[in-house]
């Protein structure tokens, strides 16, 4: 090999790898517990209020995790820091041991797999329940997209496979604005189910539902486990334990207990600042 073929050859060594093409890892996440989400040391202050302080959270892969609180303890800016909406003052936001979230934007983390409903269901109302799947999964930009495509075996059968799950296989061809509320709820976890989310973060589903449709959320929540990650913040104590899993209160930012619900609720700082409320 001649002095030039070799300096060319080194230049293009595969094996090597520049710095900052080198993904990003953090060594402190213990990836033998298989943890998907790590919080850790975050805080954020809002003119001066701490509203997340020092909030350490760790979810692991395919556990469904509830976080209770009371009004104010920063539930909804902890999952808004998790989907970048909101960027913490200090801390460390990671999915698994290689997504540092804290580099990305709102639309790239929707993009890696962690979906998120709102409170609100924001179904198109105009659309069957079978064309609001389609259009979660094909990612259709323009509504008109979803009369004109067609589907291949594999996606079709996703759909009814999604539809099952959410209980609405039998109204495949009813437009989304007939479903009763808790219906919609269900249509909206059924689309972002579409994505193949890691972890779906889910605010407040059952406020409004009836008893019955409560009990059926639980159901739809509890057989996602194993395959996606689920973060339920829920204010419903009934509902919380029907789901029977870990439970984590938060108050003031900060994690006050975490376990299951009868340690949560034989708990005395809790049932100061909640339960006993
Ligand atoms: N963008 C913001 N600007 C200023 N203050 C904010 C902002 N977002 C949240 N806060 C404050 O941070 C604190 C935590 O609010 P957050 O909405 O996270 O609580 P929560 O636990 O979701 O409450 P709730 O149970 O009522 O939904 C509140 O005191 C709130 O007023
Ligand atoms: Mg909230």
């Amino acid at each position: 090999m001649n002095a030039i073929s070799h300096s060319v050859s080194q230049f293009v060594n595969r094996e090597q790898v520049f710095d900052f093409l080198k993904p990003q890892e953090n060594p402190l996440i213990d990836t033998r517990h298989n943890v998907l989400l790590y919080l850790e040391g975050v805080n954020k202050t809002f003119d001066g209020f701490k509203a997340i302080n020092d909030l350490n959270l760790y979810i692991r892969e395919g556990e469904l995790r509830c976080i209770i609180g009371p009004n104010g303890a920063g539930k909804t800016t902890m999952m808004d820091i998790i989907t970048g909406k909101t960027r913490p003052d200090t801390g460390q936001v990671w999915l698994g041991s290689k997504i540092n979230l804290l580099k990305m934007d709102e639309a790239e983390i929707a993009n890696i797999g962690i979906g998120r409903k709102f409170q609100k269901p924001t179904v198109f109302e105009c659309l069957s329940v079978w064309h609001n799947l389609e259009l979660a999964m094909t990612g259709v930009r323009s509504v008109w997209g979803v009369f004109r495509a067609t589907l291949n075996g594999e996606q079709q059968d996703e759909i009814q496979r999604v539809m099952a799950l959410i209980g609405l296989q039998d109204h495949a061809q009813l437009m989304a604005g007939n479903l009763s509320h808790g219906q919609k709820q269900w249509l909206e976890i059924g689309m972002l189910l579409m994505q193949k989310p890691k972890l779906l973060l889910v605010d407040e589903p059952v406020a409004g539902m009836t008893h019955q449709e409560m009990d059926r959320t639980a159901e739809l929540l509890n057989s996602l486990t194993g395959e996606h990650s689920v973060v339920v913040v829920e204010h419903d104590m009934d509902f919380v334990r029907s789901i029977a899993s870990t439970v984590t209160v938060l108050h003031q930012g900060h994690v006050l207990a975490e376990g299951n619900m009868s340690d949560i609720q034989s708990n005395p700082k809790v049932k100061e600042v909640y339960l006993g409320e």
